[in-house]
């Protein structure tokens, strides 16, 4: 069979990363865009029709033996685009008119989500000037007022004031700015808002990765609305239970909604929706890709996208499950100074060969010499993808400095607060959840559950909140805690007889001493007293050796929980550098050792080097344990660095702080740890995976 040919129409940013999807196609021969960009040019051959020339494009379609089309802005499928390719014969991607007034009348959307229960603002309808300024002002502002059609983005009034909700009606109802379209007057709603895009056929409804756009032209979110300057993935304010609930109360519901009412999608559903106090709520559909989400949500495609266009448009099921990558990206957008204003055009752009991530076009075109000119209000737009969102906007950064152009724009605040912080919290109720699955297997296999003795002496408050805490989460892993307590007053030698029981005890495979003793106790004594396999702390000097030697042994819980930690960042250690501050022998030395092990450069810092800043300021990874609040601020990080703060002090205000001043290396590092909540959880999760390891090593010698 030969290979296909594909037209798409438009020629935005959008469009191209639709071009670039495509051309990781193996079936896909050639890519025709019409009328297409600069970028799109070195990927599909362009041809100069406009989107909207319906009838110019069905004859180059028909003419050029085109197999398929997929549209992109709305304007084309308003124009019946669809329709008109149907009726020859064309397979087009592409909703029909008539399914396009979910997004081109604000009217018969709402009228669809209200009879098919879909959760959105509450509105009223207008057509008269008078009763809706009546009915505007007899309500509490901000007024939101959309007018019922297509406005190139511009038919939407977030009015703060009874003077501009006044201006923005005359304007639609008396003057007809945008035509003779009636007026939409919706409840406020709050909370963020993000993008929900769907591959549709019929009531078949696939759903692509969650996006979140940046609409406002500057940094935190001031200054006029844009078409977009920058989006994301992996958004950190939604779960996989509001994903769900999206798809299925929304999304799901919609096309099947349509599909009732007799006007079928075939493309793209987007859902603009609002995770507001009440739920997550719709803001509009749309019925075609977003643009910039487009952007970053394709490059995650690893699906064949001709397959999936090709199918749906069929009206049959793609040939095999689309599937997406698990890695977030990021993209900002260069735009030409003055926009969403005027602005002026045709300005050389250089060094976009120089990038790493990709580059979509938006409004660029090649001068006749073959410079890169600016011929739009967004102009191009990075993106990358990286195993985080951090990493993936570490690399964008670094892309839009190698650009050069006089006059572009951008925001420097794309995705900056999505994925910073590293919360040792939810990474250890993922482990521990996993652990409960683990222990259920191994009883069944083994006939019991792992146990865990926790030996506390004395009566120290903070000493009896943390062997708690341990004996809690033995519960909640379902193994076996038993919690012995002695009085302070006991002697060494009454302690070494109990550790020694409790060594020979056969059902118990981990033995804990809570640390510090009561002064007339040694330590180190009783460290040692305990067998080297059930030493679940890894302090005992046959443990700490055979790290240090590389044989196996259980190694103490804070330093694997650490690295457990940089583990979830995505960031690998190898050949990066990493400083560890402080020399401890329960996390400074061991956690170098880990790092060396994982092929780090390690450098081993005392917290009172002369210059500590010249030495952390080296370090991809960080690792501050020393106990001394304020000890590291930002001038002291590598940008992009992992912090991870281990330090824990209580300050003047009664609160815990860590040895980072968070608030100042936050801003600078691509994750850092906070404090409570940061690397603490994670040390008693670890002592739960020790306890297990004991346990199966126990078994396997038995
Ligand atoms: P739209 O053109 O429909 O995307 O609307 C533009 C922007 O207006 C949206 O992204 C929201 O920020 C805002 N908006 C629209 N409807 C509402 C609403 N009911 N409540 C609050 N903000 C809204
Ligand atoms: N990014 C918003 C839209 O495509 O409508």
């Amino acid at each position: 069979m030969g290979k296909k040919k594909v037209l798409v129409i438009g020629g935005g940013g959008r469009e191209h990363a639709i071009a670039d999807a495509l051309s990781r196609s193996p079936q896909v021969g050639r890519i025709y865009c019409a009328p297409g960009n600069a970028g799109t040019a070195a990927i599909a051959e362009n041809v100069s029709i406009k989107d909207t020339d319906v009838r110019a494009l069905k004859e180059f379609a028909l003419s050029n033996g085109i197999d398929l089309t997929v549209v992109g802005p709305e304007a084309a499928l308003n124009a019946g685009i669809a329709d008109e390719f149907k009726s020859a014969g064309l397979k087009i991607f592409g909703h029909s008119a008539s399914a396009t007034r979910i997004e081109s009348s604000k009217e018969f959307a709402k009228e669809l989500m209200f009879r098919y229960g879909i959760p959105t603002a509450d509105y009223h309808s207008f057509s008269d000037y008078g009763e809706a300024s009546e009915y505007v002002s007899s309500r509490p502002l901000p007024a939101v007022l959309k007018y019922d059609g297509l406005a190139a983005g511009k038919g939407v009034v977030v009015a703060e004031t009874m003077e501009q909700a006044d201006s923005a009606l005359k304007d639609m109802l008396l003057d007809h700015s945008f035509g003779q379209g009636r007026v939409v007057v919706e409840d406020y709603l709050t909370g963020p808002e993000f993008s929900y895009m769907c591959f549709v056929s019929g009531r078949n409804v696939y759903p692509m990765p969650l996006a979140q756009d940046h609409k406002r032209a500057f940094d935190g979110d001031r200054g006029p609305n844009t078409g977009g300057m920058g989006a994301y993935t992996r958004l950190p304010f939604i779960s996989e239970e509001d994903e769900r609930y999206a798809f299925e109360n929304i999304l799901k519901k919609a096309a099947c909604a349509m599909a009732d009412e007799g006007c079928p999608l075939c493309g793209v559903l987007y859902g603009g929706l609002m995770k507001t106090p009440d739920g997550i709520k719709v803001i509009e559909f749309n019925a075609r890709f977003g643009d910039p989400e487009t952007e970053v949500v394709l490059p995650l495609l690893e699906s064949d996208i001709f397959d999936i266009f090709d199918s749906l448009a069929g009206g049959q099921v793609p040939s095999s499950p689309i599937v997406w990558s698990d890695e977030a990206t990021m993209g900002v957008v260069l735009a030409s100074k003055g926009y969403p204003g005027s602005y002026a055009k045709g300005f050389e752009i250089s060094g976009t060969g120089d990038v790493s991530g990709k580059i979509y076009h938006m409004g660029t075109k090649a001068g006749e010499d073959g410079r890169l000119l600016t011929a739009g209000g967004r102009v191009m737009m990075c993106v990358a993808k990286a195993p985080s969102t951090a990493l993936a906007r570490l690399k964008v950064y670094e892309d839009v400095e190698k650009i050069h152009c006089s006059n572009l724009f951008h925001r420097n605040d794309i995705a900056k607060s999505s994925s910073t912080v590293l919360s040792g919290k939810v990474l250890s109720v993922k482990m521990k959840d996993e652990m409960k699955e683990q222990i259920v297997a191994l009883e069944a296999k083994y006939g019991r559950r792992p146990s865990l003795a926790v030996v506390i002496v004395g009566e120290d408050p903070a000493s009896q909140s943390y062997v708690r805490g341990k004996i809690k989460a033995a519960e909640y892993v379902g193994m076996d805690g038993k919690l012995i307590e002695l009085p302070a007053t006991i002697s060494q030698d009454e302690l070494l007889y109990t550790i020694a029981d409790l060594n020979s005890d056969g059902s118990i495979d981990g033995i804990l001493v809570q640390l510090p003793l009561p002064s007339h106790i040694d330590s180190n004594k009783i460290i040692e007293a305990i067998s080297p396999e059930k030493d679940v702390d890894g302090f005992h000097p046959t443990n700490v050796a055979n790290l240090w030697i590389g044989e196996p042994c259980i190694v103490p819980c804070t330093p694997s929980g650490i690295m457990k930690m940089i583990e979830s960042t995505g960031v690998n250690p190898k050949g990066k550098t990493a400083v560890v501050v402080g020399r401890s022998n329960i996390v400074g030395k061991p956690v170098a050792k880990l790092l060396l092990d994982a092929n780090a450069t390690v450098l081993l810092a005392h917290s009172r080097t002369a210059d500590l800043g010249a030495v952390t300021r080296q370090a991809d990874i960080l690792v501050v344990a020393v106990g001394k609040a304020g000890l590291v601020n930002g001038d002291m990080v590598k940008p992009g660095a992992v912090v991870i703060d281990v330090g824990v002090n209580r300050g003047a205000d009664g609160k815990l702080h860590g040895d980072c001043i968070y608030d100042s290396v936050f801003p600078k590092a691509s994750f850092v740890t906070p404090v409570p909540g940061g690397v603490g959880p994670m040390t008693i999760t670890m002592l739960m995976a020790n306890t297990i390891e004991c346990f199966i090593r126990r078994m396997h010698n038995c």
